[in-house]
């Protein structure tokens, strides 16, 4: 059976743009065209060259959305020829089943670790004996990061991904592998074969870029969940979570840097192993992201030292987190006369960083109140310069965290600050206590207006439940201004509180009704600030809905909740009407964000406020979302329930509106479609007694809209 593949506007542009990249170009025909097997393989060639760019060179050639629609051509013809579906199918990553454990697997070499040094004498200490065991005179060394993550071993054969495994004791670690095949810049197969090899292990580190890692402890902190210290132990904490999909979510990648096992089909080995640097520059040619920019290789020690310190000092600068350099002697033969002990290779050592950790005075806590009534108390410390910066407080979160960390007043505390990181207390150091130390106790009432706090079950915040409490105004209104929210410019922190306290503002919709003429008497606001602020303000009100929405600052709704909410309706107080169950339906919700969002919209004062904010001008329409009258869905509604395995939710149902249908919250009469994914539950029972609505598949949904 031949299949049509689409030829879409998309795609058209897409191979305007891959053309001349000398790479693929299937799509050449203005026609759509049959397909063959080998256009298949072309257009897994071309997902994969896309994730190539996009992962590992940081260079992407076409927008997500193209990539998308290139992604989701391949699940249609692999739907229907199950039997062209490969292992290394760009479709093939996203597995449907949960870990069940982990299998403990043998590395096929064992892992060993580093020796470590920490100063230029340690490392000319390292290269006499180099050159003692080599008996050369000057040795030529490879000098790359050390990436700070979780160490894992790869084994491909016959240019396939077969086995991830972690570190463990060195001997065997745990197979990892459905987690592994989630980092989108290890590629699942490799062309290993044109090189003559036929199994291969590979080393290296799985890593959380300070942005990712930053992204995540915020919506951990969005969750009231506690937040992770370090991007390495969130790196390896992912490693071993049970369901890959969470694993896809966090955004990993991976640095390769050694070839530890190899063996080949051909009698004549690759020579370009016999080198470090060679092999780096092979396991990158591979598609791998290895250090092949970063290394740099030189003669002696004095220039190793000299790269090192040079590095240290860019540190913060790099987008993800370095705890020293790793200094490997290049020519492989010689690496094989220095052998190993069993800890560490005689060829290899480690050039550790200043540590990032210092020991200070807790002196004393005070409770701030943010904008959702959260009390959080805040360490303060006697200030203590630390990788850069100077740090005299630390949030310690909440009442539990300090009762785990075991903190008093007077202690002295080990912190550590990674990268760009807030800093963190590791620990409190107890055999350092005089007695003189005392306990943190936390306030019965809030800091700010002193009415009663609560907790509730399950919680480990205490709260300020007075909405009028000056402290969540202002927080609100800072949060509602700043960059992520509402972006305006020029206001910033400061201003609020200043305009707060002298009575020019009081709340979030007094912010559009500021009189400008206030302001001229005000130190630092001439005529130029004044009206750059009036602009920023009066262009706010044209934020998108999905802004505004994360402006109001729900509790749990964070910019990605909020651009689910955003497309959900056609005009914010849309969210008046829904139902704790309709909520649940969208993407990314559960309960207790159905809740907090149904708490906010059932609020009288909230919704005045919302009102006020419309009379104001603020723009409350999605306006993204284009009512489509043309298409083969017109008409008709759909609901989805269970989980979908090829689709996201929120792409099955943007499908759905572009075709000119729409979505239904829930069951009822004026159902035409119930899409059905595995463990679907209530709503399959209930939509069964409706005869009326058509029960379909995943696969029929999508034969659907693509017929
Ligand atoms: S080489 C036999 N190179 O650091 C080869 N290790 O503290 C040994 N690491 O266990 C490893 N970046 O997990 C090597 N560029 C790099 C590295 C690196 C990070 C890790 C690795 C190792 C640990 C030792």
């Amino acid at each position: 059976m031949a299949l049509h593949l689409e030829y879409t506007p998309a795609i058209a542009s897409l191979i305007h743009k891959v053309k001349g990249c000398g790479v693929i170009s299937i799509f050449t025909a203005q026609e759509p065209f049959m397909y063959t097997a080998e256009k298949i393989n072309e257009l897994k060639d071309l997902l994969k060259y896309h994730e190539h760019r996009y992962y590992v060179l940081n260079d992407p050639l076409i927008s997500d959305y193209e990539y998308d629609q290139l992604y989701l051509q391949l699940i249609k013809i692999e739907q229907a020829h199950p039997e062209l579906i490969t292992p290394d199918s760009p479709t093939q990553r996203v597995g449907n089943s949960l870990n069940q454990g982990f299998e403990t697997t043998p590395h096929l070499v064992p892992m060993l670790s580093l020796d470590n040094s920490y100063n230029a004498e340690d490392l000319i200490d390292f290269d006499r004996k180099a050159r003692e065991l080599t008996k050369e005179n000057e040795i030529e060394y490879c000098v790359e990061p050390k990436f700070d993550g979780a160490s894992i071993s790869l084994i491909y054969e016959n240019d396939l991904l077969v086995k991830a495994i972690t570190r463990g004791d060195g001997v065997a670690g745990e197979n990892i592998t459905p987690n592994i095949r989630q980092i989108k810049s290890i590629p699942l197969s490799a062309p290993f074969s044109t090189k003559g090899i036929e199994q291969i292990e590979i080393r290296g580190e799985v890593i959380l870029s300070k942005a990712s890692f930053d992204r995540y402890n915020q919506k951990l902190m969005e969750q009231g969940l506690p937040i992770l210290a370090n991007p390495r132990n969130a790196a390896s904490g992912s490693l071993r979570m049970k369901d890959p999909r969470e694993v896809a979510e966090r955004n990993l990648d991976a640095f390769l840097y050694h070839v530890s096992y190899v063996t080949y089909k051909t009698a004549t080995p690759t020579s370009e192993l016999n080198s470090h640097a060679g092999s780096l520059n092979l396991l990158w040619d591979m598609g791998f992201r290895s250090p092949k920019e970063e290394k740099k290789v030189v003669k002696g020690i004095q220039g190793v030292i000299d790269y090192c310190l040079a590095y240290e000092a860019k540190r913060d600068e790099l987008p993800y987190e370095i705890d020293g350099m790793v200094i490997k002697v290049n020519d492989i033969h010689q690496q094989e006369k220095m052998g190993m002990t069993s800890h560490h290779p005689r060829w290899a050592i480690a050039f550790k960083f200043k540590a990032r950790q210092a020991t200070t005075t807790l002196t004393e806590v005070e409770f701030q109140v943010g904008r959702t009534g959260a009390v959080t108390p805040v360490a303060k410390l006697k200030p203590v310069f630390l990788g850069g910066v100077t740090v005299s407080s630390i949030s310690i979160h909440n009442e539990d965290y300090i009762q785990q960390k075991d903190l008093k007043k007077g202690d002295q505390v080990l912190i550590e600050r990674a990268g760009d990181v807030i800093p963190q207390i590791v620990k409190s150091l107890p055999d350092l206590r005089t007695g003189n130390e005392s306990p943190i106790i936390f306030p019965k009432n809030c800091p700010v207006c002193n009415s009663q706090l609560f907790k509730e079950e399950g919680e480990a915040v205490w709260r300020c439940i007075n909405i009028e409490c000056t402290a969540q105004v202002v927080e609100k209104m800072i949060h509602f201004v700043s960059k992520d929210a509402m972006d305006i410019k020029s206001f910033g922190e400061a201003n609020i509180r200043k305009f707060y306290e002298i009575g020019l503002l009081k709340d979030i919709p007094s912010i559009y009704r500021l009189n400008f003429n206030d302001l001229t008497q005000l130190d630092g606001f001439g005529k130029k600030s004044i009206e750059n602020l009036q602009a920023a303000i009066e262009a706010s009100k044209e934020q998108p809905l999905y802004r505004l929405i994360y402006a109001l600052g729900i509790r749990f709704v964070g910019e990605t909740t909020a651009k689910t909410l955003a497309n959900a309706v056609s005009h914010l107080l849309e969210f008046s009407n829904k139902t704790e169950e309709e909520l649940l339906q969208l993407e990314d919700v559960g309960t207790k964000v159905a809740k907090s969002i149904q708490g906010f919209f059932r609020n009288p004062q909230n919704i005045a406020m919302l009102h006020e904010l419309a009379d104001l001008g603020l723009q409350m329409e999605n306006t993204k979302r284009e009512v489509v009258s043309s298409g083969n869905l017109v008409g008709q509604s759909f609901l989805f329930t269970g989980t979908l395995e090829q689709l996201k939710r929120s792409q099955a149902e943007a499908m759905v509106e572009a075709a000119g249908g729409n979505i239904l919250g829930g069951v009822s009469s004026k159902l035409n479609y119930l899409v059905v994914g595995a463990d679907a539950g209530s709503k399959l029972e209930k939509a069964k007694k409706i005869n009326t609505i058509k029960i379909i598949t995943e696969q029929e949904f999508i034969n659907l809209i693509n017929p």
